[in-house]
């Protein structure tokens, strides 16, 4: 297979089609890093305004690092998969602490930081310093394992291995090329962009070849080589694509089938006194950790007794008033949240028996909230007026 025509495709291809992402527009090795961090299971378009206000709000390393955990998680707030929050916000102080309030410029440095892995740290040296350090997700598994008609499961060691030689193999391939300026536009972007955060110059003249290698093989796994319907006849690849020739792009990469998607239902009670509603803390250890909820608990999804369920939470003999019904799917979790507002003489011992804290509609909006429980209190504001 000829390594550099594939790289030459790519990278004319790249230079031509790249979506304009906000955090293209920086070399700056934190925005590049949150940007990652963010990408990381959520898709482009939700990440954009996320990235954008955390951006505006944490614009540097040492800012996150001041910031309070809840407003880092009020930041997150939506996104999921909060450790990657945590995350962020101890390796800031770690930054900050010890390597001069910079993101360290050698990959095994990089490495070393809490929640950075061997992806996220070659896309952090690629695309901020421009080293030709390989990057492997998803989508790049997608792509070369098409383009080189890889067999084995890249979740499997060997296979796994063999991609992730592939990758450094083109992108050292990639630092080899000529270097083109970057298009004038592009440069004018990225220098405003710069400037307008009053941030560092950084070097904008030059064609990052590492980064947009990287970034190329990304984007034709977003945007041409998709997982069910790749589009082989645009493609700046197929002519040298295995899967494509032999029409076997349905075949390849051999991932493991999806797990089965399981159903679950809860049911939330919404407790109001005095214009006060009664909500806690997921502790730490679980899923969604530390973030807030209204009181709630599983049921069965077949013969769940829902007032059984409220007794045992609430205590005494609570009165149901149906409120609302959430669909909410989180991994291969599609969850039913019924929920009720229950009055208050009619639940004893509420809050002893939910752990929670009685607080205002406004005080509730500045915590950050489970994604569907975010939805029983937006419903709440409007139901209110
Ligand atoms: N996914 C992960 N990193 C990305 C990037 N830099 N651009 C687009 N999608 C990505």
């Amino acid at each position: 297979m000829d390594r550099r025509a594939i790289v030459r495709s790519l990278l004319d291809w790249f230079a031509k089609n790249a979506r304009d992402l906000p955090w293209r527009r920086t070399r700056d090795p934190y925005a590049i890093w949150i940007s990652e961090i963010m990408l990381q299971q959520t898709q482009v378009a939700t990440v954009i305004p996320y990235w954008q206000r955390w951006m505006e709000e944490l614009p540097t390393i040492l800012e996150l690092a001041q910031a309070k955990p809840a407003r880092v998680h009020k930041l997150w707030e939506g996104l999921g998969y909060y450790t990657r929050a945590r995350n962020l916000h101890r390796t800031a102080k770690l930054i900050v602490r010890n390597h001069e309030r910079r993101i360290p410029q050698t990959f095994d440095e990089v490495l070393q930081l809490p929640g950075i892995g061997r992806y996220t740290a070659g896309a952090i040296c690629s695309i901020a310093f421009n080293q030709p350090c390989p990057v492997l997700d998803g989508n790049v598994i997608r792509v070369l394992s098409r383009i080189f008609g890889i067999e084995g499961n890249p979740r499997e060691s060997q296979t796994n291995q063999r991609l992730w030689h592939l990758a450094e193999d083109l992108v050292l391939t990639a630092v080899e090329f000529p270097t083109p300026r970057a298009k004038p536009q592009k440069q004018q972007a990225r220098e405003k962009w710069n400037g307008e955060r009053g941030g560092e110059k950084q070097p904008t003249t030059e064609r990052f070849l590492a980064a947009d290698f990287n970034q190329a093989m990304m984007e034709l796994g977003a945007l041409i080589c998709t997982a069910r319907q790749p589009r082989c006849s645009v493609c700046p690849c197929a002519r040298f694509c295995t899967a494509s020739i032999q029409q076997r792009t349905h075949e390849l990469p051999a991932l493991n089938p999806r797990p089965r998607v399981t159903n679950r239902r809860f049911v939330a009670f919404v407790l109001e006194h005095r214009g006060r509603f009664l909500v806690r803390q997921r502790p730490e250890g679980v899923v969604n950790a530390f973030l807030w909820e209204f009181p709630n608990v599983e049921i069965s999804t077949k013969n769940g007794n829902l007032l059984s369920a409220a007794r045992k939470e609430l205590g005494g003999n609570p009165v149901l008033n149906s409120f609302c019904s959430i669909k909410h799917s989180i991994t291969r979790f599609r969850i039913t949240l019924d929920v009720f507002r229950v009055s208050v003489q009619t639940a004893k011992d509420a809050s002893w028996r939910c752990g929670g804290r009685w607080l205002t509609c406004r005080q509730l909006h500045r915590l950050p909230f489970t994604s569907a429980h975010k939805k029983i209190l937006n419903m709440l504001h409007t139901s209110q007026g």
